[in-house]
């Protein structure tokens, strides 16, 4: 993996610094860049530490932090892919967010109360379906969401999520809701 990035980096040192003959050959081109590349590679150049820090930060933007709470007040950060949504990233993280009906939204069992309002106001507007679900979830708060709903993205960065003491199961409670 560091190699194919690294060649990456050198690929583009070497094409930025090295002058395009329109005339050369594909092969001879290539042969050209990677001649240079490794020259840079054994002139030390380039700081291999930079790189891998440059990796690193691009990696890291890629991934949010997120703080689940649990009832018993326990906190457990996770690092969330950006596109995955809380419920995935509690599964992923064996953090105990159910999801009976595994993110199609017919249940309440995923519900999540976003701790800052400041990051709640940050999220899409609930759909209609997901606010007849929340209208179900057992102790709903202002910023109470469906952990299935919440999707990562770069502006959620450092979101704390506490988990709801209970949760309605329908399959278990035994009730069955009502068509709109
Ligand atoms: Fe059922 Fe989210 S898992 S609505």
């Amino acid at each position: 993996m560091f190699l194919h990035r690294l060649s990456r980096v050198g690929f583009r040192i070497a094409r930025t610094s090295m002058p395009v003959s329109r005339s050369s050959t594909s092969t001879s081109y290539f042969g050209a860049i990677f001649n240079r590349f490794m020259h840079q590679m054994t002139n030390h150049h380039f700081s291999t530490t930079a790189i891998n820090e440059a990796c690193e930060g691009l990696e890291n933007k890629e991934k949010i932090s997120v703080t689940f709470v649990n009832k018993d007040g326990e906190e457990k950060t996770i690092s969330v892919p950006l596109g995955m949504s809380m419920l995935e990233a509690a599964h992923e993280n064996d953090i105990e967010l159910e999801g009976a009906c595994e993110g199609s939204l017919a249940c309440s069992t995923c519900h999540v109360i976003v701790m800052d309002v400041n990051y709640y106001n940050k999220l899409e507007d609930p759909t209609d379906e997901e606010n007849d679900m929340l209208d179900l979830a057992f102790g709903l708060t202002e910023t109470s969401r469906l952990g299935c709903q919440v999707i990562a993205k770069p502006e959620l960065d450092g979101i704390r999520l506490a988990l709801p003491f209970a949760t309605h199961n329908f399959a278990v409670d035994g009730y069955v809701p009502k068509p709109h």
